[in-house]
């Protein structure tokens, strides 16, 4: 028998906090229209984004219930990323929502050959503030989930640690994830939340830019200087580097797949992370979920279209490879 239980864990034991965002997708998309004239395409689709929704959405198909908060405004796209939430079984309590502000929306590109490109509004994620967080809510996860940290200009850093803090003196287990810093302040927001990770989780890319250094086990090792618990480096195609509390490196690769869409995959990787967490795994085994479900994402067109049931992802990690 595998070393796991089916269980699906109550609302709110997990609260996943950070960026909310609708994508419009237009494909394909030869370049922009000249001024004035309109151009047919085949495929005009609206789906739910950002990391917050991601890794909530991820989270429910993996059977781990969970709340995410954020923020959106009161018009059509806000409408349709709470029902969407909803449906998928995702707890929308904590998402607040507020009058005059637009919810935050990216118009996604699709050239003929994949390639993308990004028309965004940072909306009401930019709006985002400390007071719009439910501490009741964070204080009685198990577990909390920044994603997407570095996207809120006016959360990020000092506020960001604060609720940190918070969480971890009520014993919730506290994980982080960054997103592309478009202010490039980088260190100077994330080192005043480092002391209250448990898991920091960024991407090569993020990380090479908030240490200075390419080398993923110096990343690391700079992360843990500035107060990280554990640290794990998002590496692609080449899974991800873990470091544990006790010093331990390990690398752990992805499964190989033909890679259809990597939207989302970062996300997928932090979802299975967590369920790994809620399951009472080590960090090691939470690691290999996470390929499993970083690999399984990239198989499918969209965020979460290729996440599978957690029985599903547990028998791929434990084969080794998807099917
Ligand atoms: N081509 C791939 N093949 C297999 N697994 C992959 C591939 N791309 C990504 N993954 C898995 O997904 C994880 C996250 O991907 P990546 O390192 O690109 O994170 P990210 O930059 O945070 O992604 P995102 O842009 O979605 O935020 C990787 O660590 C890996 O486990
Ligand atoms: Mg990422």
């Amino acid at each position: 028998m595998p070393a796991y239980r089916e269980c699906i864990v109550s609302s709110g034991k997990v609260v996943v906090l950070g960026i909310v965002c609708a994508d419009v997708i237009a494909r394909p998309v030869n370049g922009i229209p000249e001024r004035g004239l309109l151009v047919p395409i085949d495929q005009l689709e609206l789906h739910t984004g950002g990391c917050a929704t991601n890794v909530g959405i991820d989270l429910a198909r993996l059977g781990i219930a969970c709340s995410v908060l954020g923020k959106i405004g009161r018009d059509g796209f806000g409408d349709f990323i709470l029902q969407t939430l909803e449906q998928e079984g995702v707890d929308t309590r904590g998402l607040r929502r507020e009058d005059g502000v637009q919810t935050a929306a990216t118009v996604v590109l699709v050239a003929p050959d994949g390639e993308r490109s990004f028309l965004h509004c940072l909306g009401a994620n930019a709006m985002f503030v400390s007071e719009d967080v439910d501490m009741g809510l964070v204080r009685s996860a198990d577990i909390l989930v920044v994603a997407g940290s570095l996207l809120m200009p006016k959360f990020d850093g000092e506020p960001t640690a604060e609720v940190l803090r918070g969480a971890r003196e009520c014993g919730t287990v506290t994980l982080l994830d960054t997103a592309w810093d478009a202010s490039g302040r980088w260190m100077k927001s994330i080192e005043t939340c480092l002391p209250f990770c448990d898991y920091f989780l960024p991407s090569e890319a993020e990380a090479a830019m908030l240490s200075g250094v390419t080398e993923p086990e110096t990343m690391a090792a700079s992360f843990v200087a500035h107060g990280a618990r554990n640290v794990i480096i998002k590496l692609g195609d080449r899974g991800c580097l873990l470091r544990t509390e006790d010093g331990v490196i390990e690398h752990v690769a992805a499964p190989a797949v033909s890679v259809v869409d990597t939207t989302g995959a970062g996300d997928a990787f932090v979802a299975g992370f967590t369920v790994g967490l809620v399951h009472g795994w080590d960090a090691s085994r939470c690691a290999h979920l996470a390929v499993t479900v970083g690999a399984m994402c990239v198989t499918a067109t969209g965020a979460s279209s290729g996440v599978r049931s957690f029985a599903e992802t547990v028998q791929a990690m434990e084969r080794g490879g998807l099917m």
